[in-house]
């Protein structure tokens, strides 16, 4: 059964807290990503984590394998589900996250990698030196490496989940943002999927904000999403 995610894309941990609550019981996991980390920090996860919550900390490290691992520590202590690191910073620093993940035991937040991100094209790639290569073969091969290097999982775009998930081994995580209800406002999502799709699809994890966030029955918004999901 894959779970829904809640982008908790706000500027402060007062109206981070005012979201959960106003969402309730329905939803049990939220994305903390680098806006709202970066202003509040630590504080912000263990509110969210004290209200009983699941978090997943979505700060793509990419730094020398020692730091990633401390970070990933730190990460760990605060007790966060999930975490993200890119997978171009190589095998030995997805190693070192996946190591220090793994002090923590059952309770070991997973680590997710990101492959391309999706705002980069085929000239993007070139720029940064990956010749040769289009997007969607730089996903696959960067799939591939993360999860063969210890990577829990990816993050993925719903065009990609369907491919990556057949192709990986069984068990690994697929987190798909740019996901919207059927007739949901895009905003600036240029490839979406609805959750029935993803979930279809293989996804394990969907990631939605605004669609629940801004809506003005976020409790319904959530339970709608929660169905699509199982059909
Ligand atoms: O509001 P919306 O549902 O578009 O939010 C999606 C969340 O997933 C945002 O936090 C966004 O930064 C994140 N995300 C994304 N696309 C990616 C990676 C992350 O939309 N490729």
């Amino acid at each position: 059964m894959a779970e829904l995610i809640v982008a908790l894309d706000v500027q402060t941990r007062e109206e981070a807290v005012a979201k959960v609550k106003a969402i309730g019981d329905g939803v049990g996991f939220y994305k903390i990503g680098l806006e709202l980390y970066t202003a509040e920090g630590p504080d912000v996860v263990k509110a969210v984590k004290d209200l009983g919550k699941k978090v997943f900390l979505d700060l793509k490290f990419h730094d020398i394998p020692r730091t990633v691992e401390r970070a990933v520590r730190s990460g760990g202590k605060l007790g966060v589900d999930l975490m993200t690191i890119h997978s171009v910073g190589g095998a030995a620093m997805i190693r070192a996250a996946a190591d220090a993940a793994a002090e923590f035991g059952a309770s070991k937040p997973r680590i997710l990698a990101v492959t391309v991100l999706t705002s980069m094209d085929e000239q993007d790639l070139r720029d940064v030196g990956i010749v040769g290569r289009t997007p969607a073969e730089q996903v696959s091969a960067m799939a591939q490496f993360a999860v063969g290097n210890g990577a829990d999982g990816l993050v993925c775009s719903p065009r990609e989940v369907g491919a990556l998930s057949k192709a990986l081994k069984q068990g690994t995580l697929f987190i798909t943002p740019g996901v919207r209800p059927a007739g949901a406002a895009v905003g600036d999502q240029k490839r979406v999927a609805t959750p029935a799709d993803a979930v279809r699809d293989g996804a394990t994890h969907l990631v939605v904000g605004r669609p629940i966030l801004a809506a003005e029955d976020p409790v319904a918004a959530a339970a709608a999403i929660l169905k699509e999901m199982s059909l």
